[in-house]
């Protein structure tokens, strides 16, 4: 089936040794306007046994000079015709994926039949057949260039279009769907066992926005009235054993309709907002218009089958892609080197829209660990790219943790330099400026600037890659009653660009008194240049300093601090991100510069029995301790996996010991009650998870029953499967027979099993041999990503493992599996191994091997620009 697996094996071992060509890169410096634009699109999709048939007509005009350009992959031209005449095969050329047409008039209607195979389409983008058997659906995912997988278009984002869509398909199939409102449906004339509908969407749109669904699904309907009174029809699809798990969904959409409204002023546009379920899909969830298509880990979630971890994702998420009809779809991007554009700014929102929804410390925490552990490490190795980057070959390739995350910190850095008010009068303007076009960060920036021109500077944090390292020290003169203290910033040269700029930089600062805790000062210190002295009057008494509060810059910080004043910090700071940056600090020295673990240990024991009761989600999180792969991020050299690991777990150990007395009390303090969704219950649940490791960790007598008792009683899956997982990762007597209760009761649901291999593929133990025989297994399918991921990307979380001869095989056995079959998803898990060079011989040397052995056998244009860039290293 997988026609990479053959790959494998035609491999010529007297092939030369040089690597493979890495087709051609695109420059942002090349921009040019399309030669035509489209005004209207009628398509016509029949689906068949085993082929599709797709018409179209284009109404077109001319709006530049030059030829008309349609894109096409995978599809084969069956007729052409312009203004009514069929062109012959001398009418036009083809090469490249790409059909050109010359001398053509400056209006013209096109025709084009192609036929598509949905069915042998395993790469998930354009026209896809999800599902096996008599259980299969048909659904597109078009962003950012599959729609040329359906027919050839000018398929760019700058080319906007309003689409007219009918569906055909056996009746087998009754749900057909495509954007906009349904104007017809019906009963196919001569095929009394076909059926047909006709959508259309009113809006202008590009193609990569496009969406249809062929399936058969049930729905949840709703409705929700905007505040410009329009009544709209909110239609959850899925499987109809999955319908009882839609109810979250559906609030959360609804609960981000009022939002965007509220903070925004932002109301839905079309009479319908459809969500379709899908159980094989590259990414989390597609914005389509109208029509979003998800991941079903993304969208379905119960009590029983769903942690809270992934029910509050599922929420963001669904946030994430009904904030994009505005911030996406009515305002869209140029190019993709704007993709930033839409997706920081998105995830800006959906993070704002999620800290209304827990604490907001907490949020903080979360968003910040993650672009620590995944972007800072992106910028720090060969794959560093700026948010806004100048060139790509495979625009897939950068659907970064770098163009989300970081780009949403720099809109929340926009955003709190202007503050609310301004932030809003920008953002009122951007949507008046520029609704129904596609536009560049630039004119972002320009409409922001209405509000305050000084932050037209910040356009530099889009261009330059890397971290900037802000260091900081303070000087208290008694006499004067001042404090000054002086900021430097630096960014390491990336190779590939200009030397870095100095960037405006937000540090939000306050002092605290030290005799009393109680803050004396606070402010906003804007650091501009390499660097900058900022004094403080009248301050009676040297004070400790709270910097970058609330994580106010996506930065590194190095400031002389003594582990005494952060454990002061831990007591007294107000802004509860910053109490849980101290505990990361002191952990970090520990880790890698060899601190005593001492007064780290006193201030979380002094911490945390009133942290528990105040706010447990805090509470669980004040006792995290970076990840290895967070923790490799900052060593650039001889990386040894084996003693971070250890140093890790002396570490949790020495925790879990030192407060062993407590852990018995604060699990009784957290007693299983009914299931509720509300941020002081999932707070409980995660501390008492937090809290039985730790018992199991430091061998407190009866923990093993307390983790048995805790998975037979439990009220939903945060509970069973925290149980699970401890039992797992400590070895519990009987851990089999708990792994084969939880895959008896779970086995028909898809997402459980996820977890269900993810827990054994990530456990603290786990051997290749365990990797191998979890890939072996029945359920185990390459076809389903998220499978894919639940074994291979669970591997990436035990580092010692990984970094071994049989993990990269494994490991890269993966990738070149799925290297042809689904590139998308091949790349993105070869860009997890990017900071291989900093690995400690022989490792280092034995991933290069591996690596160039890989290169050697790759062929799709997204793993082989992964590679090059990664083995530039
Ligand atoms: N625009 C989607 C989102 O972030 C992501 C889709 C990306 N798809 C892909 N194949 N790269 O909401
Ligand atoms: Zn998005």
């Amino acid at each position: 089936m997988s026609t990479a697996q053959t790959a494998t094996a035609i491999i010529d071992p007297n092939m030369p040794d040089v690597p493979p060509h890495v087709p051609k890169k695109i420059y942002l410096k090349d921009y040019k306007k399309p030669s035509y634009d489209v005004e209207t699109v009628d398509l016509d999709i029949k689906v068949f046994d085993d082929h599709a048939l797709v018409d179209s007509t284009l109404v077109m005009h001319r709006q530049a000079e030059g030829d008309l350009v349609l894109y096409g992959e995978d599809v084969e031209l069956l007729e052409i015709s312009i203004n009514g005449e069929a062109l012959s095969s001398e009418g036009y050329s083809q090469s490249d994926g790409k059909l050109t047409i010359s001398d053509t008039p400056d209006q013209l209607t096109l025709q084009l039949q192609v036929r598509i195979c949905p069915q042998t389409n395993t790469a998930l983008e354009g026209l896809y057949m999800a599902g096996t058997g008599s259980d299969t659906m048909f659904v597109s995912q078009c962003e950012p260039e599959g729609f040329r997988k359906i027919t050839f278009y000018p398929d760019r984002p700058d080319v906007l279009a309003v689409f007219t869509t009918r569906l055909e398909a056996s009746k087998r199939y009754p749900t057909l769907l495509a954007n906009g409102n349904l104007i017809e449906q019906g009963v196919v004339a001569d095929a009394p066992d076909r059926h047909y509908a006709i959508w259309h969407d009113p809006t202008h749109k590009p193609s990569y926005l496009f969406a249809c669904v062929v399936a058969d699904l049930d729905v949840l309907t709703d409705y929700y009235t905007t505040s410009e009174g329009r009544e709209v029809t909110l239609e959850l699809y899925a499987k109809a054993e999955d319908i009882d798990k839609c109810h979250v969904g559906m609030q959360a959409l609804k609960d981000a309709m009022v939002w965007d409204e509220v903070n925004y002023g932002r109301a839905y546009d079309l009479d319908r907002y459809m969500i379709v379920a899908v159980s094989q899909f590259n990414m989390g969830a597609m914005e389509n218009k109208g029509l979003n298509i998800f991941n079903t880990a993304c969208v379905l979630s119960s009590p029983e089958t769903t942690t809270d971890i992934r029910s509050f994702n599922v929420k963001a998420v669904i946030a994430h892609e009904y904030f994009h009809n505005w911030t996406g779809n009515r305002i869209t991007c140029r190019d993709w080197f704007q993709l930033c554009l839409k997706e920081g700014l998105t995830v800006y929102r959906d993070q704002s829209f999620s800290a209304d929804h827990q604490s907001s410390a907490v949020q903080r925490i979360d968003d910040v660990s993650m672009l620590r552990a995944h972007q800072f490490s992106e910028d720090a190795g060969p794959l560093a790219h700026p948010v806004r980057p100048e060139s790509f070959v495979e625009i897939n390739n950068f659907y970064t943790t770098t163009i989300y995350e970081k780009g949403a910190e720099i809109v929340r850095m926009l955003a709190n330099t202007l503050g609310p008010e301004k932030f809003r009068q920008g953002t009122d303007e951007y949507f008046r400026r520029y609704d129904g076009q596609a536009v560049t960060v630039e004119d972002f920036l320009s409409a922001l600037s209405v509000a305050d021109s000084k932050i037209e500077r910040f356009i530099d944090w889009y261009r330059q890659p890397g971290t900037p390292v802000v260091s900081g020290h303070q000087h208290y003169d008694s006499q004067a009653q001042t404090l000054t203290i002086t900021l430097s910033q630096q960014t390491r040269h990336v190779a590939g660009f200009d030397a870095p700029k100095p960037l405006p930089i937000p540090v939000a600062t306050a002092l605290f008194a030290k005799d009393t805790g109680a803050i004396v000062a606070e402010r906003m210190l804007l650091l501009e240049e390499d660097e900058q002295v900022f004094t403080f009057e009248n301050v009676t008494s040297e004070p400790i300093v709270s910097l970058l509060r609330d994580f106010s810059a996506p930065v590194q910080l190095n400031y002389d601090y003594h582990d005494e004043d952060l454990a002061f910090l831990l007591k007294y700071e107000t802004n509860g991100f910053n109490r849980w940056q101290v505990t990361q600090l002191l952990v970090n020295r520990i880790l890698l510069k060899g601190h005593h673990p001492s007064i780290y240990l006193q201030a979380v024991a002094d911490t945390l029995p009133q942290l528990a009761v105040d706010d447990p989600m805090l509470a669980a999180r004040l006792l995290d301790i970076p990840s290895a792969r967070e923790l490799a991020s900052a060593i650039h050299k001889d990386y040894d996996p084996s003693s971070i690991k250890q140093q890790r777990e002396g570490l949790y150990q020495q925790v879990a010991d030192s407060l062993a007395e407590q852990w018995t009390a604060l699990y009784q303090q957290l007693p299983i009650q009914g299931y509720e969704d509300s941020p002081k219950a999932r707070g409980a649940r995660a501390l008492r998870n937090v809290v039985l490791d730790m018992a199991l960790t430091a061998q407190v007598e009866g923990a093993d029953k307390w983790a048995q008792q805790q998975y037979d009683n439990a009220s939903c899956m945060t509970e069973r499967f925290g149980a699970l997982k401890a039992l797992v990762d400590h070895q519990v007597a009987g851990v089999n027979d708990y792994l084969a209760d939880f895959y008896e009761r779970f086995k028909a649901d898809e997402l459980v099993i996820d977890l269900w291999f993810s827990v054994q593929a990530s456990a603290e133990q786990v051997s290749t041999d365990d990797i191998t025989a979890l890939l072996e297994h029945a359920d185990f399918d390459w076809n389903t990503p998220n499978r894919v991921r639940s074994v291979i990307s669970a591997l990436t979380s035990q580092p010692t493992v990984l970094w071994t001869s049989e993990g990269l095989d494994i490991y890269t056995g993966a990738i070149q599996r799925l290297d042809e079959a689904n590139p998308v998803l091949a790349s993105r898990l070869l860009q997890v191994l990017a900071r291989w060079y900093t690995l400690v011989e022989p490792q280092r040397q034995m991933a290069h091997d591996k690596l160039s052995a890989l290169q050697k056998q790759a062929s799709s244009k997204h793993v082989l620009e992964s590679l090059d860039s990664v083995l530039a290293a």
